[in-house]
């Protein structure tokens, strides 16, 4: 189906793969842009050269749309240029628009979108200079920006701004990315359901409790708050297990995750999510997911979640 983001991104399918810190792996960011939709990879806490070598890593293997998400304010305008080169979206989250590395953005040749939470930071974003906005509502899985379920969000956002609107939150099937389609946005931001595939980089454990995990289970804590973005406002959604398992163990470590080649302690309280690679207590490390979990039933392939989001949208 195209839309105002199809035409404006130059993909096939509406939907951005949301940028999920390790989750959002190199193979899933390629299988989802060989499939139709955006592509996205994360820099959060990736070393500016490992950044670079990766992004282009994922370019030679996939000509399809790419993202990459920024969600420090402070970044240096030459990493800026450097990942903007190469990608062609370039994502912002979690701090408060302004024009700077907009114009970084766009001079190096690539669309920017902005996640927002607000009415108020929607219109921000697009004053910045952005071209797309994405609205997160409430029910968002991972760090959550505002209090306002999606669907109202959307409404007045679409009512005050004229560039193509991607809907998150939420979005856990075909059915649910047509009727935001329907109700004006050009698009969907997914994540949880990109969770559960073979192309992810969460722990096994982390996948199957997605698949699990039955209506809605999840709620909105700063229980995982030793991270970055939880600094300026400790509030993400994950799987309620994994903060009543955290609750009953005691150590100052839960665990330890694979970092390139060496292994470090993960310790109680992590923003990090379980990766695969991860030991000790992964229950008990935020499985970041949207409060639709319960509709992923299954661990499939990227494409296969892509295909069937497109069919939903029929072919017009
Ligand atoms: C595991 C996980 C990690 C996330 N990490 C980020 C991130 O690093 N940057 C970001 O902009 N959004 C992040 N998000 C939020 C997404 O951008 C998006 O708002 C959310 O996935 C949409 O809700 P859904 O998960 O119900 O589809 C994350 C979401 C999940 C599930």
């Amino acid at each position: 189906m195209h839309t105002a983001f199809t035409a404006l991104v130059g993909c096939s399918v509406p939907v951005q793969q949301a940028p999920m810190g390790a989750v959002s792996s190199p193979d899933l960011a390629v299988a989802v842009a060989d499939a139709g939709g955006v592509g996205t990879v994360s820099g959060l806490g990736v070393p500016p050269a490992v950044l670079v070598r990766r992004l282009d890593g994922i370019r030679a293997r996939t000509s399809g749309a790419l993202a990459v998400n920024v969600v420090a304010p402070d970044v240096d305008g030459g990493l800026l240029t450097d990942v903007a080169e190469r990608v062609r979206l370039v994502d912002f989250f979690w701090f408060d628009p302004s024009p700077r590395p907009v114009e970084f953005a766009h001079r190096a040749g690539a669309l920017v979108n902005w996640q927002v939470g607000s009415l108020a930071e929607a219109r921000a974003a697009v004053d910045a200079g952005c071209d797309v906005v994405t609205v997160q509502g409430v029910e968002a899985g991972g760090h959550v920006r505002g209090t306002t379920p999606l669907l109202p969000l959307l409404r007045e956002v679409l009512d005050a701004v004229e560039v193509p609107v991607l809907a998150a939150g939420g979005i856990s099937d075909g059915r649910a990315l047509a009727a935001v389609v329907a109700a004006g946005a050009a698009g969907a931001r997914i994540g949880t359901l990109f969770v559960a595939t073979p192309e992810s980089g969460a722990h096994p454990a982390y996948k199957q409790a997605v698949v699990d995990a039955g209506g809605d289970c999840t709620v909105v804590t700063g229980a995982f708050a030793d991270c970055p973005l939880c600094a300026t406002s400790p509030r993400a959604r994950v799987l309620r297990a994994t903060v009543d398992r955290l609750a009953e163990i005691d150590d100052d470590v839960v665990g330890t995750a694979l970092m390139g080649r060496n292994r470090v302690p993960v310790p109680r309280g992590s923003g990090l999510p379980p990766l695969a690679g991860c030991e000790g207590h992964v229950d008990a490390m935020p499985m970041y997911a949207g409060a639709t979990v319960g509709a992923v039933t299954r661990i499939r392939p990227a494409a296969e979640v892509l295909a069937e989001l497109a069919a939903a949208l029929g072919s017009s």
